[in-house]
């Protein structure tokens, strides 16, 4: 790899020790993908933060950087925790797990990484432009970043975004390549989609579609009218999740779609593959909800707005998360949509996710609005899963 004078000083060391460590795993990884240089990034998001999936191991890992004089260069955010980092208690999170957790944002508070623990970082300052080059590493924004702010960003692992953040840096390949961003499949959507629950079963059966060609071609996405931010983000959670997508194009919608012609290989998607994705994802007919969640991705102002307006003067009668990020917390706080909802006895999970919490074995099923929720709620809790549109979600949790 061709690198510049700087790069070659972070290499040998001059820069301290966790920036040659960071250098290190950036030249190994651009030397498997035959980068021919750097790119400089303007922002970076990090995943693996959850002490849940981090462990000891992982913890090590960062503080080793932290003690090696790793700093930040850039804006750096970090993923979800396995917590709500000032009300953990009330989310029955054990107190040792607590400790170890606080650990793991110390260790990247001390490398400058901002501790905002967002899986939406876009929608909480950290919203890179169109053309940029970032390393984010969460599967739905990283998607996200790419097809709808049209920036430029593979689908980072914990260890080389944080090498990103501490270097400024990320090998030139993938998506940040123009010969990368090029559509290969059109998708025909032929069914109406509304409100992120349809467009996150659409996200699936897309997905599935890709999946079955045993590829990871960009999709070329028409028959979508309309699609707002909600949507978008839960269309990318689960485009991510079940297809392994990380760009898509959608005429009128994402940025760079005008760019392209729709490619010849084509798939046509009806309202019958859209039904059988909800059917997948709702294996709980037979089973008592005893756990409701909003936010995954983590909520928007708006959704929380919407949320305030159907809990106003309820009562819900089941274990009820809303996860978001601290800065929304702060605007549902100022705009007394906290008041409201917390009255209903629903609870903030504020910089953690029903994914990302150490909470296996301790619910039987989930009822959600988002596609993601429901795979990984099985794929690693095994809970059940009622997959519902969002005010339905809410009504699972009211008192009758
Ligand atoms: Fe975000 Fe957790 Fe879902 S990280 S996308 S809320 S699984």
């Amino acid at each position: 790899m061709r690198l510049t004078s700087e790069e070659q000083a972070m290499l040998a060391g001059d820069h301290g020790r966790a920036a040659r460590k960071a250098m290190e795993i950036l030249v190994a990884l651009g030397e498997i993908f035959e980068a021919e240089c750097m790119l400089p990034v303007t922002s970076v998001q990090i995943a693996g933060v959850s002490y849940d999936n981090l462990g000891e191991a992982g913890l090590e890992f960062l503080q080793e950087m932290a003690d090696g004089g790793g700093q930040a260069r850039v804006l750096a955010t970090l993923n979800p925790a396995g917590m709500d980092v000032e009300n953990w208690q009330a989310l029955g999170i054990p107190a040792d797990f607590a400790a170890n957790q606080q650990r793991v944002l110390e260790a990247f508070a001390h490398m400058g990484v901002q501790v905002t623990c967002t899986c939406t970082p876009y929608l909480s300052g950290n919203t890179p432009g169109f053309g940029e080059h970032i390393a984010w590493a969460e599967s739905s924004a990283v998607c996200y970043a790419n097809s709808v702010l049209g920036a430029r960003t593979n689908r980072e692992g914990g260890p080389s975004a944080l090498a990103a953040a501490l270097t400024g840096r990320t090998p030139a390949y993938g998506y940040h390549l123009d010969q990368n961003r090029m559509p290969a499949v059109t998708i025909d959507v032929r069914a109406g989609v509304q409100g992120t629950f349809a467009f996150g079963a659409l996200g699936r059966a897309i997905g599935e579609q890709l999946e079955a060609q045993n590829l990871r071609p960009v999709p070329y996405i028409r028959g979508v009218q309309r699609a707002s931010l909600e949507e978008l983000k839960s269309l990318c959670a689960s485009l991510a999740t079940f297809g392994g997508a990380a760009l898509f194009h959608m005429p009128g919608i994402t940025p760079e779609a005008e760019l392209y012609t729709s490619p010849d290989e084509r798939l046509v998607l009806t309202q019958a593959e859209i039904d059988a994705a909800v059917a997948a994802l709702n294996d709980a007919s037979d089973a008592e909800v005893d756990f409701v969640s909003l936010g995954c991705p983590h909520l928007s102002i708006d959704e929380i707005a919407r949320l305030a307006e159907l809990l106003r003067g309820q009562e819900v009668a089941k274990e009820f998360w809303i996860t978001t990020s601290r800065p929304i917390k702060y605007q549902a706080d100022r705009l007394g949509y906290t008041q409201v909802i917390e009255a209903s006895g629903a609870k903030f999970a504020v910089d953690t996710c029903c994914v990302v919490a150490p909470i296996k074995g301790r619910f039987n099923a989930l009822a959600t609005d988002s596609a993601k929720a429901c795979y990984y709620a099985y794929a690693k809790n095994k809970f059940k899963t009622r997959f519902l549109p969002f005010d339905e979600v809410v009504q699972q949790a009211i008192k009758r």
